[in-house]
């Protein structure tokens, strides 16, 4: 059966550590590997804006020797007069593979259940898998290991990214602690799936107001954007909401004190964090947004194999 990435938990502990072995073996030999040749084609279809998943899934499938086809939905059938099923059933003619930014991840789920190429969803309103698995590469690169670490992410709890940390943290046998306001807090159902993942694993989640409480003694400390795309207009109060959550020297140094720093990017200096701490020797930034690279070929080749 064709396998699809469309949330973190798709992948179990075993398969992720697969992916995560394959994309160093991939990075550490970058054009060994060629099973796009052909070439074939990938579809990558973006709803919404983006800078790092582009540039790494079209180089990452040029590097596999495969042809990338970067779709904007705005000059396209899809998101009005087409259905994300018929538009599958069309690219699966033609392309090896299907990637999709988008919004609601029903619609990840529809393309998928239409489809006999694997679906790679490269963000939605709920997850974001292919940058968990750039992450916990790029902790796995820094801390030498996954399982055991406790990793904090502070600041929108409703975020994506945090319910990707739930997931691929829970299945990595990490020790997930989301600091985060009332308001805007993680889906219930998520917290759960991860509690479940973390049962079987040796890893947990906790969940926190207090945003020292969350950090204290962590070796990983995460943020993301407090105004996800799609959430422009709700920008003044979730600042306020927020304000006490922001990544400074302070907060960071109530981690452990060799602990890394992450965000996926684009960042807002001044909002969620710090100057300080996103350009500071902790921050491992640019070595988090190489990985989508080496990430995202493994999980390709992984998926394709297969197919
Ligand atoms: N981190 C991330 O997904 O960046 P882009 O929005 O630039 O793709
Ligand atoms: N949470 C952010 C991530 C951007 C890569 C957003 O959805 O806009």
């Amino acid at each position: 059966m064709t396998r699809h990435l469309l949330r973190d938990d798709d992948l179990s502990p075993a398969e992720q550590r697969e992916v995560l072995d394959l994309a160093k073996r991939m990075k550490a030999d970058r054009w060994g590997a060629q099973p796009l040749a052909g070439p074939q084609t990938v579809a990558v279809i973006f709803d919404k804006s983006s800078t790092r998943t582009r540039v790494s899934f079209a180089v990452g499938i040029a590097d596999l020797g495969g042809s990338p086809l970067i779709i904007s939905t705005a000059n396209s059938q899809l998101g009005g007069k087409e259905t994300p099923s018929d538009t599958a059933r069309v690219l699966e003619r033609m392309v090896s593979a299907i990637v999709w930014r988008t919004y609601a991840q029903a619609g990840l789920d529809e393309m998928a259940a239409g489809t006999r190429v694997p679906v790679i969803n490269a963000l939605s309103d709920d997850f974001h898998p292919c940058q968990l698995l750039a992450d916990l590469l790029t902790i796995e690169e820094h801390k030498g290991r996954l399982a055991g670490l406790t990793v904090a992410f502070v600041g929108d709890g409703a975020d994506n990214m945090v319910h990707s940390y739930l997931l691929a943290g829970a299945t990595a046998g990490m020790h997930v602690r989301i600091g985060h306001p009332e308001r805007y807090a993680p889906d219930p159902k998520i917290v759960d799936d991860a509690r479940r993942i973390a049962e079987g694993t040796g890893g947990s989640v906790t969940l926190e107001h207090d945003p020292t409480a969350a950090v204290r003694g962590a070796d990983v400390v995460v943020t993301d954007t407090w105004v996800s795309m799609g959430r422009e207009e709700e920008k003044e109060q979730r600042v306020a909401a927020l304000a006490a959550y922001k990544v400074t020297p302070a907060l960071m140094a109530e981690a452990a004190p060799d602990a890394v720093f992450l965000h996926c990017l684009p960042a807002d200096r001044g909002y969620e964090v710090e100057p300080e701490v996103i350009d500071g020797p902790q921050s491992v930034i640019w070595d988090e947004a190489e990985n989508r690279l080496h990430a995202q070929k493994a999980l390709l080749t992984w998926l394709l194999a297969r197919a």
